[in-house]
Parts: structure tokens; C-alpha cells; sequence
């Protein structure tokens, strides 16, 4: 299939020029977000099915993966967690204001950002966030990262719950400290429990944190609020604080429902923790930037900010985007949310019913799928050609039949640690018809072998 609107980079680079002296004239940082506010779409249908690409966009989900594969090998690119969806309106608009007053020196955070991150979660979810405990970052990472420097010392052990985001290993090795692995168990159905025994045992005087990721990248997990609330009470009598990585919160699956950590029914078990959230996973704005951390403990949020050495740095265009975002494009998004929904139920049923030696079931949450792909990576040998390599593990091997044979790609399972083995992940973020190329491809594919 050809993709409509395939864009060269430099018309690409000419369109977003254009774009940018449409706006109107505004002087101050925070009238792009009020002009996006008062502009909100009357209730109408996004189109999320017209395939938006992103080819000449040096995006790493495609351009990457072609420049290292070749455009013919990578028809959809499924990896990095992001959406090929053209963005809400209202940020566009927001953006377009402000990019037409042409200076982007240093600026004081307005206090309306702050606000509309405190109103979307009482919106939202119901959770009353104190506007003094929280704290800006330019991304989840940093600052779990800070928090990470802050708690654990060189050396300690921090816990996961494997198979976890590849990028917590990352953060974890950045501060010197080590991973503790306690894998979460996988039940006859497929679906994935947290290991509270195996949790416990290893927690020893030198594990300080968790990280824990609600809903789970890579598994799709929700976890309810009887899930958190016991590991939440292992870790305040161990004394092991709680990073609950939230940035996935905003998808989830019907009938499932997202409890944000810090609307738990135990003061200590609230403050034995910090929350990492962002409207970027939401809204794709990965890059703009746009991150927050927030904690009812001010301890944690002092040692934060002076052992941490967390800087809270934003950037001009990534606060524009983010609280028009956040208070303009409810619409949007819950029709994205739907949309997902019945993409993650077609993914289930395609699988089952024509991918030879796959199998998943639709996540409770996230739009990424979760490919138990132990029969195919038999199928096609990949653990032999593993082994005889020596560098690549059954899942990489895998990745690369996928991208020579069906000409897409997603990413290995082996890359989230323990019980990441026999599976891999789908990003599903992208058009319907992209989606079914790269499951239609994927299904003929094994059907050769
Ligand atoms: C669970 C999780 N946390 C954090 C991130 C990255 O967040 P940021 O780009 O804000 O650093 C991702 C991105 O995929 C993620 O899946």
C-alpha cells in the first residue's frame, strides 16, 4: 500500500514555515493556550483513519528505522512509543499564535500551565493535586531520573516489575544504581499479576525505590486499587519509596479504569510516594517536552530538588502545547481513546483468528500490544540463529524476520528484561489501514513458514 501524503523533508519543513506566520500577533507566552481555549471544536468527528505520515520528519519510529532498513523493508513502523495521528487542532492553533510573536527567550513558567495541570486531573480523575507539590520536568525521565539520584545511591538496588520500559533501565544505569528484577507473574489466561511475595524478598537495606508503571508498558496492565494498595504497603513498612510512572493514564481500555496512586486511602502510603505524568503520551508532544512530578510529601520534593539537582526546565512552545492540551482538546482525545479501543479489539481478533503462532489479548490499557509470539519464534528458527550469532537474542532475531518478510517493525520483547522473552511490541497509535497492512502482512509472512 502506498501512503497518502508522504511528505519530502524539505516540503515538509516549507509547510511548517507557512504554518507558522498564519497566526495571529501575541506578545505573551500564555496566549497561545488562551486563544486555543477559546477556540474549542464544536463537537465534531476527528479523522483518525486517513494515514498521516511522518516520512521526511526524522521521527524515530520511521525515519530511523528506514534509514537503517531501507523504505521498502519498513511499510509500518510500530516501535517507539508514539502516534502517527495529526495532533488536536487546538494545540496547532495555540502553537500558530505563538510562534507569530518571533522571540523564545528565558521565561517565568505561567502560573496558568500550572493550573490547567491541577484542573485536568480533578476533570479527569477525580485527584486533587496541591498546586505547591508540584514540580515541572522536560520529561518522565528526568524526573525519575532526579528522584533516582535523590533516594538511591550508587550501588543500591531499585525495583522493577518485569518485563518493564526498556527506558527505566536506562534511567536506573544513569544514576549508577542497580536493577532488581522481581518479574510479575503470568496467569493460564495470558494476563499478568504483580509477584507481591517475590516483591517483598527482594527488597533488602539497600533497595530504596520501585519504579511502577500504571497503566504497564509493555503488558498493558491496569492495576487495580487492591494491587496498589498492598504493594503500596510493602513499600511504606520497608521504607522503599514509590515512583508511579503514569503516563500512559490516559488509555484505557473499556471496562477497565485507571487509579491514580495518589488517590489511594492511606495518607502514609500517598506520601511514601512521588507520581511522574505528562499530557505528551496523550497527546503526542513527546518532544515538546512537557513533563510534571507531584508528591503530597514536600521532603520528597525538597531532596528532589537539592540531592536530585532537578532543574525544572521547560521549554516555550512545550508549555503552549501542553495546557492547550489540557484544556481545550477533552473532545479529542476521548474520541483517540475510543479509537484505540477498537483498534486493540480488532488487533485481538485478527490475531486470533489469522496469525499462525501468535497470540494476544486486548490490554487493559496503553496502545501498545502485547505479542506472545513463542510458537512463531519456533517457527521460523530464531532461537538457533540467536545462538549461532551470539549477539542477538531469539526476539531481535525475530524483529528482523519481520522487517524482511512483512515489512514492518516492532520491538523485541527481550528488550524489557525478564519475562519480555517470547513476546513482542506492537505500537498501535497509527491509522486503522496501517494497522491492518502491518497484521495482513505479518499474518502471510508465517503463513510461509
Ligand atoms: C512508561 C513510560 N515512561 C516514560 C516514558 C518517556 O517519557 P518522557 O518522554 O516524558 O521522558 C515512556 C515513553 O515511552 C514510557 O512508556
Amino acid at each position: 500500500m502506498s501512503q497518502r501524503g508522504r511528505l519530502d523533508r524539505r516540503s515538509f519543513l516549507t509547510r511548517a514555515g507557512l504554518a507558522a506566520v498564519a497566526g495571529a500577533v501575541s506578545p505573551t507566552v500564555a496566549a497561545g493556550a488562551r486563544v486555543a481555549r477559546a477556540m474549542q471544536p464544536s463537537g465534531g468527528r476527528y479523522d483518525f483513519d486517513t494515514i498521516y505520515s511522518r516520512i521526511g520528519t526524522d521521527s524515530s519510529k520511521w525515519d530511523a528505522q528506514i534509514a537503517k532498513y531501507g523504505r521498502a523493508h519498513v511499510e509500518v513502523g510500530m516501535g517507539t512509543a508514539d502516534q502517527d495521528f495529526q495532533i488536536a487542532p487546538a494545540i496547532t492553533r495555540a502553537l500558530r499564535v505563538r510562534v507569530a510573536h518571533e522571540n523564545y527567550g528565558y521565561l517565568t513558567i505561567p502560573a496558568s500551565y500550572k493550573e490547567s495541570i491541577v484542573d485536568w486531573n480533578r476533570r479527569r480523575y477525580g485527584l486533587e493535586i496541591a498546586p505547591e507539590s508540584i514540580m515541572h520536568s522536560a520529561g518522565v525521565h528526568e524526573g525519575i531520573i532526579s528522584t533516582l539520584r535523590a533516594f538511591c545511591p550508587p550501588g543500591s538496588k531499585v525495583l522493577l516489575q518485569t518485563p518493564a520500559y526498556d527506558g527505566f533501565y536506562t534511567d536506573i544505569r544513569v544514576v549508577g544504581a542497580a536493577v532488581e528484577e522481581s518479574p510479575l507473574r503470568r496467569a493460564e489466561d495470558g494476563r499478568y499479576h504483580m509477584d507481591f511475595e517475590d516483591l517483598e524478598r527482594r527488597i533488602d537495606h539497600d533497595t530504596h525505590a520501585v519504579i511502577l508503571c500504571n497503566p504497564h508498558n509493555p503488558t498493558g496492565n491496569v492495576w487495580s486499587r487492591a494491587d496498589l494498595m498492598t504493594l503500596g504497603e510493602i513499600c511504606t513498612r520497608r521504607r522503599v519509596v514509590v515512583l508511579a510512572d503514569e503516563i500512559h493514564c490516559d488509555f484505557v481500555t473499556r471496562g477497565n479504569h485507571y487509579t491514580p496512586y495518589a488517590t489511594l486511602d492511606d495518607e502514609a502510603i500517598v506520601r511514601n510516594s512521588i507520581t511522574y505524568k505528562s499530557v505528551s503520551k496523550s497527546f503526542n508532544l513527546s518532544m515538546m517536552k512537557c513533563a510534571y512530578l507531584f508528591s503530597t510529601n514536600p521532603d520528597h520534593l525538597v531532596r528532589i530538588r537539592g540531592a536530585g539537582q532537578h532543574r525544572e526546565e521547560m521549554n516555550t512552545l512545550g508549555i503552549i502545547a501542553a495546557e492547550a492540551a489540557s484544556t481545550a482538546c477533552d473532545d479529542w482525545l476521548d474520541q483517540l481513546v475510543d479509537y484505540i479501543d477498537g483498534t486493540q479489539t480488532l488487533v485481538e481478533s485478527f490475531v486470533r483468528a489469522r496469525i499462525p503462532g501468535v497470540r494476544t489479548l486486548k490490554p487493559e490499557g496503553t496502545y501498545l500490544a502485547w505479542l506472545d509470539v513463542t510458537e512463531a519464534l519456533e517457527r521460523v528458527g530464531a532461537a538457533q540463529t540467536a545462538a549461532a550469532s551470539g549477539a542477538e537474542t531469539a526476539e531481535t532475531v525475530f524483529q528482523r524476520y519481520l522487517v524482511d518478510h512483512a515489512n514492518i517493525h516492532i520491538n523485541a520483547g527481550s528488550s524489557y528484561g525478564l519475562g519480555g522473552g517470547g513476546h513482542m511490541r506492537m505500537n498501535i497509535a497509527t491509522s486503522r489501514q496501517l494497522v491492518e497492512l502491518a497484521l495482513t502482512n505479518m499474518a502471510e509472512a508465517l503463513s510461509a513458514v
